[in-house]
């Protein structure tokens, strides 16, 4: 049997290897929602066009709404010889409804049609997305408020560099994700327009209102080139670059809860729910979650990394290459809300270790700038004269293995003999994170100040 859709030009049936690496309906049938809410609005436009009777849209459309029913049902069949989604609902549809499912396809192709129903697909998973980086802002933002004032030490190339506070650093993570959100927002607005009625890529002669279907459709207008409105995939790289930066942040303070769960470490301590054990070693206690959060990165990268090579070589208009453009997003959209979910829940349940994290501000003369710093503003000494007595005074500490608080103020006035007991009083990492009070900085003041303006911002978007 010839294809029942194209069968007229054809004598002969598809070699199975064809419809082996043509069908597309093992993974695009998850936007069945998407093509049946596009086709209805397709319909109800051709028929206030009077391009189809009525009583034949009304069919259709009814007919589409069972068809719906039938897949959420789970009593739907699905054809890989139909190829894809559209012609395995367009197919049924003739199924129930007659020959008069026949008119639906009037004036748009298949290219039009997957756009259409990709971009709904993808506008609806990032407004998925949007929801649940909100939420974990929101968990962050708790525990930052929470912990202002735990101090911890901050790294510059993972070398204890100067203290800083818990809830600074969780703050770092929220600003980041509200970039990614932007991204998202900032690509929802691009991708925003109706491919719907270009037909398969030169418009078409019926008189059509492409307006109408945008509208119906939630677009903000119908995009303005019918090559461009098959061909063009950009809103997904756009997308897919968003999901790969936001899934780079995710894997950073992934790799940062990998490191402050070890026992050297031992900063933060991870939840059970959150935690796995070893089949040998009984003493294990591992953040395979965070693990596993920092590891999918490399699938999500390469999800864009594969769409962009698939892109590059493509003349206009639509070429099948693009019907590579689906299973890499799914899983990358999918991972992204299976990663963002196991980091709420991993920073929700987490408890921090104040005394560990206290030590090791302290330690590595974390705050042998604080002690520069004080050169400078109390012995008007330039900053980098400021830096090399400091630097000796560290050298002084280092060979008797002591903190710098616990150096005799002889040895001070050894290195600079104006310096006096004050100095004692910028010293240590509580007092070191208390004087940060510039804008953005680590002060606890600042930190609960800014912990309260994000609590503030995401109650108002939640609600
Ligand atoms: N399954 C196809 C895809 O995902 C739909 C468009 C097919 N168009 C065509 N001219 N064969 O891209």
């Amino acid at each position: 049997m010839s294809n029942k859709m194209w069968g007229g030009r054809f004598s002969q049936s598809p070699d199975a290897a064809l419809e082996a690496i043509n069908a597309s309906i093992d993974f695009d049938r998850r936007f069945y929602a998407q093509d049946i809410r596009a086709s209805q609005a397709h319909v109800a436009m051709l028929a206030k066009s009077g391009i189809v009777p009525k009583s034949d849209a009304k069919a259709i459309s009814d007919g589409l709404g069972k068809v719906l029913k039938e897949i959420e049902a789970g009593t739907f069949t699905f054809s890989r010889a139909l190829e894809d989604i559209h012609l395995n609902v367009e197919s049924r549809l003739a199924e129930i409804i007659g020959p008069a499912a026949g008119r639906l396809h009037t004036a748009r192709s298949r290219n039009d049609q997957v756009a259409t129903d990709f971009r709904l697909y993808v506008r609806d998973a990032i407004d998925a997305l949007d929801a649940m980086l909100a939420e974990l802002q929101l968990r962050l933002a708790e525990k930052a408020l929470e912990h202002a004032g735990t101090v911890m030490p901050g790294f510059t190339h993972l070398q204890s560099a100067q203290p800083v506070t818990f809830g600074h650093h969780l703050l770092a993570y929220v600003e980041m994700f509200a970039r990614d959100r932007g991204r998202f927002a900032d690509a929802r607005v691009r991708l925003n327009e109706s491919p719907l009625g270009a037909a398969a890529l030169a418009g078409t002669g019926f008189p059509i209102d492409r307006a109408m279907t945008a509208k119906a459709l939630g677009f903000a207008r119908p995009m303005a080139n019918s090559l461009d409105a098959v061909s063009a995939r950009d809103f997904v790289l756009e997308v897919l670059s968003a999901t790969a930066i936001a899934s780079t942040h995710l894997s950073r303070i992934a790799e940062e809860i990998v490191i402050w769960t070890t026992p050297q470490f031992g900063f933060v301590t991870l939840s059970d729910k959150f935690t796995t054990g070893s089949s040998i070693m009984p003493q294990k206690r591992n953040p395979d979650a965070a693990e596993l959060v920092r590891g999918k990165t490399g699938r999500v990268i390469g999800a864009l990394v594969a769409l962009l090579t698939v892109i590059k070589g493509l003349p206009l208009a639509y070429s099948k290459d693009m019907q590579e453009d689906k299973e890499g997003t799914f899983d990358a959209l999918d991972t992204l809300g299976v990663t963002i979910a196991a980091m709420t829940g991993m920073i929700a349940d987490m408890k921090p270790n104040s005394d560990a994290m206290k030590n090791a501000a302290g330690a590595g003369y974390s705050t042998a700038t604080d002690l520069a710093d004080w050169l400078v503003r109390d012995l008007k000494l330039p900053f980098r004269e400021a830096h090399h007595v400091s630097g000796r005074i560290v050298a002084r500490a280092a060979r008797s293995g002591v903190a710098l608080e616990d150096l005799p103020l002889h040895e001070f006035q050894a290195e600079h003999a104006k310096i006096t007991k004050a100095v004692f009083g910028v010293l240590g990492a509580d007092k070191s994170v208390k004087s940060r009070t510039s804008f953005g900085g680590t002060a606890p003041g600042n930190v609960t100040r800014e912990a309260k303006k994000w609590l503030r911002r995401l109650g108002r978007s939640a609600s």
